[in-house]
């Protein structure tokens, strides 16, 4: 398929529960529009936890809770990946807090998978690079919990696999790289409810936060293939 131009960049967050289908539309929307890229918060902190760097000692046992880490652990991670991606400029820092919107947006096309989840990360961000698309993804619970059992993962990558509906072409084997797929570790049941709490705990102040900016568009289906093409003939409206 030809790469289009884009009429405007498109600047995206995903938000929905855990295990929703974030990644999977992330990946969706790539292969669709190639110029997109996308950013995972929890990729980054399962990442920094491999890793054994400072912050991913300190985020793990918050993770394996089903807990959010900290604000500000979490805005300093992100900051210095949408620097190093040029998605903000090099000198922004967090002190900037520009009150109102950069004049100076970006020019690149991204999807915020996973950041921000409270109204303080997102205010923060406001701050940093304007948005101009949340995607809330809905989709019922048990419907849900059915699919995170049959979830394994590429950690350097994370791609996303399930053997129940997007099986790799080897059993157990990434389909890029041969590696080994691998579980979540906050994909137990218990892990998993947690997570679920405090989703619904902190959606709703993050949704209504860009309810007011007028940039929030929700999105409702049973399976991730009846909401993809929902996404992509919005994403065509507003961006191609
Ligand atoms: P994160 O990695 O973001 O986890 P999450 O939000 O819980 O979401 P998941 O990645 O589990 O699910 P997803 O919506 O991406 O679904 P997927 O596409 O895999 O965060 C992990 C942790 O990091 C958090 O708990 C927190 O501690 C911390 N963290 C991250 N960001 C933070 C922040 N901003 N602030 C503070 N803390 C933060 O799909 C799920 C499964 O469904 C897959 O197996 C997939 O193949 C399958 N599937 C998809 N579509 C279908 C279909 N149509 N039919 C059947 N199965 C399907
Ligand atoms: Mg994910």
């Amino acid at each position: 398929m030809a790469t289009k131009e884009f009429k405007r960049a498109a600047r995206i967050i995903l938000v929905g529960a855990p295990g929703v289908g974030k990644g999977t539309q992330a990946e969706r929307l790539m292969k669709r529009f190639p110029q997109l890229s996308a950013l995972s918060s929890g990729d980054l902190l399962r990442n920094a936890v491999r890793q054994r760097t400072p912050l991913g000692q300190e985020a793990e046992s918050h993770m394996k809770a089903g807990s959010l880490v900290p604000d500000d652990m979490i805005l300093r991670l992100i900051l210095g990946e949408l620097k190093a991606k040029s998605w903000v400029p090099p000198t922004t820092s967090l002190s900037d807090a520009a009150p109102s919107l950069p004049s100076d947006a970006p020019s690149a096309s991204f999807i915020l998978d996973g950041f921000p989840r409270t109204s303080i990360q997102a205010k923060k961000l406001d701050s940093l690079v304007p948005i101009n698309l949340v995607v809330s993804l809905i989709t019922p619970v048990n419907i849900i919990l059915g699919r995170i059992a049959n979830r394994w993962v590429h950690a350097p990558s994370g791609r996303v696999y399930n053997t129940g509906f997007n099986k790799p072409k080897v059993e157990g084997k990434d389909d890029v790289t041969g590696e080994p797929l691998t579980k979540r570790e906050d994909d137990g049941e218990e892990t998993w409810r947690a997570r679920l709490k405090k989703f619904e705990e902190t959606s709703e102040p993050l949704l209504e936060h860009y309810d007011r900016k007028g940039v929030l568009w929700r999105v409702e289906g049973k399976s991730s293939d009846e909401i993809s093409p929902k996404l992509f003939g919005e994403f065509e409206t507003r961006f191609c």
